[in-house]
């Protein structure tokens, strides 16, 4: 038996301010966008933020059904936009929040586990990382360098040949 280790870096800011300003720009976008999410659900509201190769920013929300499952995430809602919009246009970097009554929105969230299969696949399509911006209304926030990183393991398309 030989033991393995999958480790990786990733940056912790205690705010905004701290981080660079297309960072901060993107996030402060994802932040805004949250109040236009459809969560009479969960009350749960997700916004995110991706900035394209081209310097475009593109904006997603959580959209929620009455028939639960049916609901997207807004991670998923924005790889779907911006794949239609500009089919040939890597994201280079994707700022998340969120807002709910329930709890204060002072820490970061991360992408859950169909979001990051998905984020995966379109940083494998375009053939381009994906930095991942993560944080709430305010407080500390996470940035990865790329959303494969927060997948091992990940079941690809390279077992479908
Ligand atoms: N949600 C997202 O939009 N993104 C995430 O990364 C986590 C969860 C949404 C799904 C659902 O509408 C609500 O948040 C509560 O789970």
């Amino acid at each position: 038996m030989k033991q393995h280790t999958y480790e990786f870096a990733y940056e912790v800011y205690d705010d905004i301010t701290q981080l660079t300003p297309s960072d901060a720009a993107l996030l402060e976008q994802a932040r805004a966008v949250t109040a236009k999410a459809y969560a009479p659900y969960s009350k749960f509201n997700v916004g995110a933020a991706a900035l394209l190769a081209n310097g475009e920013i593109l904006l997603g929300t959580n959209q929620e059904n009455a028939s639960y499952p049916v609901g997207i995430c807004a991670e998923r809602v924005l790889l779907g936009t911006a794949a239609t919009l500009h089919p040939d246009i890597a994201i280079t970097a994707m700022a998340i929040s969120f807002n709910t009554a329930k709890e204060k929105s002072n820490h970061p969230i991360s992408p859950c586990g169909m979001c990051r299969q998905s984020l995966l696949e379109y940083e494998t399509r375009f053939k381009h990382p994906i930095r991942l911006i993560m944080g709430g209304m305010e407080g500390a926030i996470h940035v990865v360098k790329a959303a494969r990183q927060l997948l091992p393991f990940a079941f690809t398309s390279e077992e479908l040949i």
